[in-house]
């Protein structure tokens, strides 16, 4: 799902400023595709493109010597680098993509405070929750969206993110449950539980993405990226017999809540019917700032300070400046500054982070 919806931010971000060659970059602009509906498109565009820059300095900087080639191969797409050129170092282009994520997450809450209960500023969120290791859910802002929010989403994406980070902590637990494991007398057995457990959560991966929101279709929601980056190197399709054997509901404890709460658990090539919609977002989006000009979230002890910019409307007619720094109108009043403890920039926070979340670490 993510590498289409960055490529369509191209299209519609060209419409905003004609001449930016920078544009014309796959992330530029995050998951929006209509930055000319923030309340400041012009900030936007700074922000994400300054957000962008960080992201390739980082990768180029701080990772492995082919960076630079990963990065113009994948064009900026964090999960294709992950994907096709891990001698980069996964940990090192998660933690830069987690910077990347919150900082475009600042972004959207300056720039295009109107559009924060939007499907893509969820989706920003979501990238959060997949590039950042252990990152507390509960300290986004605007996350979850009240129901019947505002421009929302007709998917929630939250819950679907919900319910993939339980799993994902559950799994860790079930294959590290030294009670379990104890009582299991060969080798053998050890590894067909351990198998059991990672079978379990693939399949409540999926009955997550299949019937949170059962109209949507699955690819909208990830299920392209989670069968790339763990079902599929992690033999979901033997996972049939293994999930017949064991119980993942109450042996394995998924059906616990704090486990993700799955109910039902579907095997390999017996799938629910996919979904036919896209994600949309409904109704008009907001005209005031949710949270009132200015405020702050804290992402561990990094203090985010989000001032929102003036309402701009519509992108302006003047295109004199392609770099969008020369503003016509109203000052400027947008910005987004950190402060605090820099735990990014710490280099041992870096480590450890798994491809989706703590997904990768426990299995492999
Ligand atoms: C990572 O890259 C950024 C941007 O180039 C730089 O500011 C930062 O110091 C680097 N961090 C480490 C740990 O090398
Ligand atoms: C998450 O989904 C459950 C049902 O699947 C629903 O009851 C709940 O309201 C949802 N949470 C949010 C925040 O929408
Ligand atoms: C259902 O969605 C999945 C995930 O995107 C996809 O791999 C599969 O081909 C789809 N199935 C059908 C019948 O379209």
């Amino acid at each position: 799902m993510l590498p289409t919806l960055l490529r369509v931010v191209v299209a519609a971000a060209a419409v905003v400023v004609a001449c930016s060659p920078s544009l014309v970059d796959a992330t530029a602009a995050g998951h929006f595709d209509k930055i000319s509906g923030c309340a400041d498109p012009w900030g936007m565009k700074t922000c994400s493109e300054k957000t962008e820059k960080g992201f390739e300095n980082c990768i180029i900087g701080n990772c492995s010597a082919d960076g630079k080639n990963c990065y113009d191969a994948c064009q900026g797409d964090a999960f294709c680098m992950v994907k096709t050129c891990p001698s980069v170092g996964v940990e090192c282009i998660n933690a830069c993509g987690c910077v990347k994520a919150t900082d475009q997450i600042d972004c959207t809450a300056s720039t295009c405070w109107n559009q924060v209960y939007t499907c893509e500023y969820q989706k920003t969120a979501q990238d959060v929750m997949n590039f950042c290791l252990g990152f507390d859910m509960a300290s986004l802002p605007f996350w979850p969206p009240p129901s019947d929010a505002p421009g929302g989403c007709t998917c929630n994406i939250w819950n679907v993110t919900r319910q993939e980070t339980l799993i994902s902590s559950h799994l860790d637990r079930c294959r590290n449950d030294q009670k379990s494991l104890d009582r299991l007398d060969t080798d053998e057995k050890k590894k067909d539980y351990k198998q059991a457990c990672t079978c379990c959560a693939e399949s409540a991966i999926i009955s997550t993405i299949w019937t949170t929101c059962p109209n949507t279709k699955p690819s909208e929601l990830g299920a392209d990226y989670w069968y790339d980056s763990f079902l599929k190197p992690h033999d979901w399709d033997k996972c049939a017999s293994s999930l017949e054997r064991h119980d993942c509901a109450d042996e394995l404890g998924f059906s616990v809540d704090g486990a993700g709460g799955t109910k039902h658990f579907y095997q390999p090539g017996k799938l629910p019917r996919n979904g036919t919609q896209t994600l949309f977002n409904t109704g008009k989006s907001l005209s005031t700032p949710a949270s009132g000009a200015t405020f702050c979230w804290t992402d561990g002890s990094l203090i985010h300070t989000i001032t929102a910019a003036s309402f701009r409307g519509n992108a302006p007619a003047t295109t004199s400046d392609s770099d969008g720094h020369t503003r016509t109108g109203s000052a400027v009043l947008a910005s987004a500054t950190k402060s605090g403890g820099a735990i990014r920039d710490r280099r041992p926070s870096w480590f450890g982070v798994g491809i989706a979340g703590t997904v990768v670490l426990v299995v492999s």
